[in-house]
């Protein structure tokens, strides 16, 4: 188990089941640097890598300031309320994180106005990069100093890797060009691209591309960045059953490297790198300046959305309807579509089905076996089909508005495959356990079902080989109410980890998960979000990062390294 704790949450890691103590007395030598320390970057330090980067250099004030006193504003902390559970409002921070696990209750807008406002997990300083050079300088001021070091880019991550208690952060959510070039030319891939600054979300990109006729491989929330944890991470998309994962797209990473270098990454060049930052995890290898990806001529999006309820049919019926849309899932993603849905033991709702220039009637005849089952059943359905010029439209239509999306992000996240075979051969079994978890626990099922298939890479890449057998990404969730006391949440998401996974692990054994849309507690993580590449990119990492400078829960390396209860991160 590399994850330990967090700041001032000693009390509160006790209730992880699966966590272990810290050790108690960490000799200074093998720790990074923490305030408070003697060797703490006095002010003229900070001062003097405030000049370097033309002032971009910004003083950490949490967001929740203006909910506590002496910063107490009760409009601006009002309105801070009003938006917390979406992203936006966090996005727009130097520091803040989405997650409520990895916010704290540091300076949480729900506790009392005079309580402190503290750091919790954030940096004290923060880089507002727009540039290779301000990264640049922000590494190797961190490397002398022998800081902590963290990179935030829109703050989406589930796993507490864009937080770290006592560190110098680079904030990239500024980098937002994106550049398309008709006529991309290389010994792997001739055609149109976009290169995309670290900090270009899918809000940024995907109307700029509409505008010069292209659509992309992008989230699902348009204010997840592109750049950061998606593409390193794999990333998934509505596209996907058509054109491939995320980081199938990519063609150049311009990445600084721990030494503070900047270097090119490609298929051709420092081509073990390419392969570790397409699909081997966020923020573990370097820091990202630039990807140029791979984009597609725009054209006709065929959509679908379907809502059933067990109103005025048996529980079991329904359930036969869940199987019947199970069993369709490989047919429907061979055919090139893909799909985000919820399922509970009160209404399965899908929206949307996604193919690119599916007309009205191949979508129908898409999901026919579906509506078959569901007459026969004589269970009554919503199914619209719908049709758009461009993906943009379509995407705005089921994933908008743009810039922030329809996802809430008041969730705690955990996740698992479950391959083809599994909907082949033991589909009842699956759809058993849907069934059982919907009944008796508080967790949502949130799914998307798609076919990744290795054969649409740009070249070979990390994405765990797991994802390549999978018809679907499974996301469960338990909510986290923001103002409810964290044992409370707390005690769901261990419901998550201890029942909800477990049982989902029983189904698909050996599955896999994806790790951007899973738990930093799972003890088997790198197995699961890795698979058989763990050794290899370890080993790239040790080429490119040999002190593991680089640091996040669940990054690869990082049982190297434990955070103590004050928060400090030393070796283990
Ligand atoms: C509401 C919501 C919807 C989502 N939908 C999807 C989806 O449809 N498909 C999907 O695949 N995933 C989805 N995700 C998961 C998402 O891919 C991850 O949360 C991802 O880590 C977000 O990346 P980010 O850069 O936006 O966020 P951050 O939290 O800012 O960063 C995530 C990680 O990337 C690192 N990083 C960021 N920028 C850089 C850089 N320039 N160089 C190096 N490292 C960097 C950070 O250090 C951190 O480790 C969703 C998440 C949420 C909360
Ligand atoms: C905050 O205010 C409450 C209610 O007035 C009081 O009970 C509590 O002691 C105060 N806490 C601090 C830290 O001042
Ligand atoms: C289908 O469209 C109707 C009319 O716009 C809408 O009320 C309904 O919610 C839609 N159903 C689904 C499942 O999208
Ligand atoms: C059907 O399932 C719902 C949700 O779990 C439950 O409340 C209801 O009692 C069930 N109906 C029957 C007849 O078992």
């Amino acid at each position: 188990m590399s994850f330990t704790s967090l700041t001032k949450w000693g009390a509160l890691v006790s209730l992880l089941s699966i966590a272990s103590a810290a050790p108690s007395a960490p000799s200074q030598g093998s720790c990074r640097t923490y305030p408070g320390d003697a060797a703490w970057p006095k002010a003229a330090d900070w001062t003097g890598l405030k000049k370097t980067v033309s002032g971009r250099l910004v003083k950490t004030v949490p967001l929740g300031a203006v909910c506590h006193d002496p910063f107490y504003d009760e409009a601006k902390c009002q309105a801070l309320k009003d938006g917390w559970a979406m992203p936006l409002v966090h996005e727009d921070s130097s520091t803040a994180v989405m997650s409520g696990y990895w916010q704290t209750d540091a300076c949480s807008p729900y506790t009392p106005r005079n309580q402190t406002c503290e750091l919790g997990n954030y940096a004290p300083y923060t880089i507002t990069a727009t540039s290779a050079a301000d990264i640049q300088a922000g590494v190797k001021f961190a490397q002398s100093k022998n800081l902590r070091f963290v990179v935030k880019n829109t703050g989406h991550d589930f796993l507490g890797r864009s937080v770290g208690s006592g560190s110098l952060g680079i904030w990239t959510h500024k980098m937002t060009n994106v550049q398309v070039n008709t006529n991309y030319k290389s010994s792997y891939y001739n055609g149109p691209a976009a290169k995309l600054g670290a900090g270009v979300r899918g809000a940024d990109a995907l109307p700029v591309l509409q505008k010069a006729g292209y659509r992309m491989v992008g989230g699902s929330c348009p204010s997840v960045g592109l750049v950061g944890g998606y593409h390193q991470g794999g990333g998934h998309s509505s596209l996907t059953s058509t054109y491939g994962m995320g980081a199938d797209q990519a063609l150049e990473w311009e990445v600084v490297l721990a030494d503070g270098s900047l270097v090119t990454a490609t298929p051709t060049k420092n081509q073990d790198l390419y392969w570790a930052l397409s699909g081997g995890g966020g923020g573990t290898y370097g820091v990202v300046v630039s990807l140029t990806v791979r984009i597609y001529k725009d054209g006709l999006m065929g959509g679908a959305s379907m809502l059933f309820t067990p109103e005025g049919v048996s529980n079991d019926s329904y359930w036969k309807a869940v199987e019947a849309w199970h069993a369709n899932v490989p047919a429907m993603t061979d055919a090139g579509a893909a799909a985000g849905y919820l399922v509970s033991s009160t209404s399965f709702l899908v929206a949307p089905v996604t193919k690119p220039g599916a007309s009205e009637a191949e979508m129908r005849r898409i999901l026919k076996p579906v509506t078959t089952t569901l007459d026969n059943l004589k269970i009554k359905y919503q199914l619209n089909i719908t049709q758009f010029p461009t993906y943009l439209d379509h995407y705005s239509f089921f994933l908008g508005p743009l810039p922030g999306g329809v996802y809430p992000i008041d969730r705690t996240m955990g996740g698992r495959f479950v391959p083809r075979s599994v909907l082949q051969k033991n589909n009842k079994g699956f759809v058993d356990t849907l069934r059982h978890l919907s009944e008796t626990t508080d967790a949502f099922l949130g799914i998307v079902a798609m076919s990744s298939k290795a054969s649409k890479a740009v070249a070979p890449n990390s994405i765990s080989p797991k994802w390549r057998d999978a018809s679907l990404s499974i996301l469960a969730q338990t909510q986290w109410k923001f103002g409810e006391a964290t044992q409370v949440n707390v005690a769901q998401m261990d419901e998550l980890n201890n029942v909800v996974i477990p049982a989902l692990e029983k189904v698909t054994p050996g599955a896999g998960a994806y790790g951007n849309e899973a738990n930093f507690a799972n003890p088997n993580w790198k197995k699961d979000y890795y698979d058989v590449n763990y050794d290899k990119l370890r080993a790239i990492k040790k080429k490119y990062d040999s002190k593991d400078f680089f640091y996040g829960p669940t990054m690869v390396g990082s049982d190297a390294w434990a955070v103590q209860s004050d928060g400090r991160l030393c070796r283990k």
